[in-house]
């Protein structure tokens, strides 16, 4: 489901700051040979995260769901040169092709792959991350939000991608009626619900391509 109408969103692009032709290179080859290419978060996305890290002058990233490495390459070119991203995947595959398209990249020496399980992984990590950026699996995603929160730095934010799900959260709007959209509904559902109920949080929903949860911490009483 086309959230904006999509001459519109051509528009935002084309006005846009873009990842570079190195992250292009990766868009490019993903639609045309990898399975799954739908996952890649595409240009507006990868535009405003590049935005959100620039403002918060995000200095420690990690990312899970790596995929061909789209994502974290945009991450990297907006980060500066002694910043770091830890990227976890548990597909071996995709990831050797990540690491080939990021060795060719004048940002790729701040992206470090981590081959596993994002839930075996996570708890061997060392805090603080400035940005955490949430895109594997959705049965996992409120266990992610979780055990990622506490790693966060004063300044740092978690972006949750595909919250929206296809519009399915919504009764009533588009359904493609699959039984793995159906469960993954759910499981988003439920972390939407855990988000905005739980007050430690401060969280935005924003209907952008799949769907963006914008999450930060409060402290005291902001
Ligand atoms: C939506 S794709 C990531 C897309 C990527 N962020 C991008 O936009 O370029 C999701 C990825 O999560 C990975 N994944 C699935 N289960 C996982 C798990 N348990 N732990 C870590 N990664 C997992 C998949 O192998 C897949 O590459």
């Amino acid at each position: 489901m086309q959230m904006v109408d999509k001459k519109i969103e051509d528009y935002c692009i084309a006005k846009s700051n873009l990842p570079s032709p190195d992250c292009d290179s990766i868009e490019d080859y993903t639609r045309a040979n990898v399975h799954g290419a739908g996952m890649l978060i595409g240009k507006m996305e990868a535009s405003f995260i590049g935005f959100l890290l620039r403002s918060i002058e995000a200095k420690r990233v990690l990312e899970l769901g790596t995929f061909t490495g789209y994502s974290a390459l945009t991450m990297a070119e907006n980060l500066p040169e002694d910043g770091e991203i830890l990227t976890v995947d548990i597909n071996k595959e995709t990831v050797v092709l990540a690491q080939d398209f990021w060795n060719k990249s004048k940002h790729g020496h701040k992206i470090k792959s981590l081959l596993g399980s994002g839930l075996d992984i996570i708890p061997k990590l060392m805090a603080p991350f400035d940005f955490v950026f949430i895109d594997a699996d959705k049965r996992n995603y409120i266990d992610y939000l979780k055990l990622t929160v506490p790693l966060l730095s004063p300044r740092g934010i978690i972006v949750i991608d595909n919250v929206l799900w296809g519009g399915q959260v919504v009764p009533g709007s588009e359904s493609t009626g699959s039984n793995l959209r159906d469960r993954n509904t759910e499981f988003m559902r439920l972390m939407n619900d855990y988000i905005a109920a739980e007050k430690t949080l401060y969280g935005t929903l924003l209907p952008i391509r799949d769907g963006m949860f914008l999450i930060k911490k409060i402290e005291g009483n902001l």
